[in-house]
């Protein structure tokens, strides 16, 4: 019997991944959610349509830099099916100009055990995104009898999915921060929204980020679903555009978290790590001042690593002080030149997804204390 999927944290020893694709990517037109994505001072804003053909096979010359250390290391890597991105799309809910991209698999795909799970993401331009991995979803449900292969209820995305003028090209970044802080977000509470790079997965807790790409709904959703598992909500107040918890929270090994600096973990959310002796250090300053052009990432994708076990793992190679950072930390660092990757959807941990990784599903917080962080705290009561 084939066991192809298994995978329960981000450190366990790494054996077999997804690496995305920049073939096709689109730049998506404005709708709802995805306003809010792109700073009111990015050259991004207000433009649309396929990306530079150059831009595509640099971005891709980059993840098989990735793809080669992969595999150099033992790695089996799996490859999704681009589709012509550039297509309108409609359902009978709404209808957009195009879709986006398959670079960052990690967005879309949540692997937890050996179920993987397309996500049920809120950026309409992202509603088949999941069709470019249906093949790979294919051949591991016909090889691996215990994969489960899972679609997350799809939202309707109509408009009451979204606040109305909830954009306003003068929203300041205080503002912005004021509203993140007050978990005042583009999307309402209508359906369950999330995109899987916002659960950070630790065995038996699901920690989740709760933001602009992944509403409350969902994580009450995640917790009926996965009655076993603990699911807290955490959110980051400093960050003013809170899209995937990837380059904010990363944990890099049992016991061990790099946290962003300027989107610290607030006090009171920190008591279970705390309870358990996680160390929860900051994560060292990025090498850039920007991000590369088009991208809609900050210069935090430095932190955005992939661990291949608890004692190795992949930085960007021109992210000079993460890696001295994660060297100091015990990690033994192998460099990759991913940075023109970066504008199709993010850094290392972004542009792959797990597969299979070694071990089980374990308990690294046994010690419980009060934790206000539980999405639904009778279920796991004290002591
Ligand atoms: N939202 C993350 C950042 O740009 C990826 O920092």
């Amino acid at each position: 019997m084939t066991k192809i999927v298994n995978s329960w944290n981000d450190w366990d020893p790494l054996k077999r991944v997804i690496v995305g694709r920049c073939d096709n990517s689109v730049i998506p037109p404005e709708e709802p959610a995805t306003s809010e994505k792109v700073p009111v001072d990015s050259e991004m804003r207000g433009m649309w349509g396929l990306r530079p053909l150059a831009t595509v096979e640099r971005g891709n010359e980059c993840l098989e830099n990735l793809v080669k250390i992969l595999e150099d290391h033992g790695v089996i890597v799996d490859r999704p099916t681009p589709l012509q991105w550039n297509q309108a799309i409609g359902t009978p809910d709404f209808r957009n100009d195009s879709m986006m991209t398959c670079m960052p698999p990690r967005d879309i795909l949540l692997t937890i055990g050996s179920e993987i799970m397309a996500a049920a993401n809120s950026f309409r331009c992202r509603y088949f995104e999941y069709l470019a991995y249906w093949p790979l979803m294919k051949e591991y449900f016909d090889e691996d009898p215990s994969f489960k292969w899972t679609q997350a209820p799809r939202p309707r995305l109509t408009d009451k999915s979204y606040k109305h003028n909830y954009y306003d090209e003068k929203i300041s970044l205080e503002e912005r921060l004021i509203r993140t802080a007050n978990k005042d977000f583009v999307t309402t509470e209508i359906e369950p929204m999330w995109d899987a790079a916002d659960v950070m997965r630790m065995g038996k807790d699901l920690f989740i980020q709760h933001g602009l790409t992944t509403n409350r709904a969902a994580m009450d959703w995640f917790q009926r679903y996965y009655p076993e598992y603990r699911v807290h909500a955490v959110n980051f107040p400093g960050d003013p555009y809170p899209i995937h918890i990837d380059a904010t929270f990363v944990p890099l090994r049992p016991g061990l978290i790099i946290n962003n600096p300027v989107r610290p973990l607030p006090e009171e959310q920190r008591a279970i790590f705390d309870a358990n002796d996680w160390q929860i250090v900051d994560a060292a300053q990025p090498a850039h001042t920007e991000p590369p052009a088009l991208c809609y990432s900050s210069v935090w994708l430095s932190m955005n690593c992939l661990v291949l076990d608890p004692k190795t793992v992949i930085v960007e190679a021109s992210e000079v002080y993460q890696q001295e950072q994660m060297d100091k930390l015990g990690m033994n660092v192998i460099p990759c030149d991913l940075r023109d990757a970066y504008p199709f959807g993010g850094g290392l941990h972004c542009s792959t997804a797990d597969v299979y990784r070694e071990g089980t599903c374990e308990d690294y917080f046994p010690n419980r204390v009060k934790d206000p962080t539980l999405v639904r705290p009778e279920m796991w009561p004290e002591g």
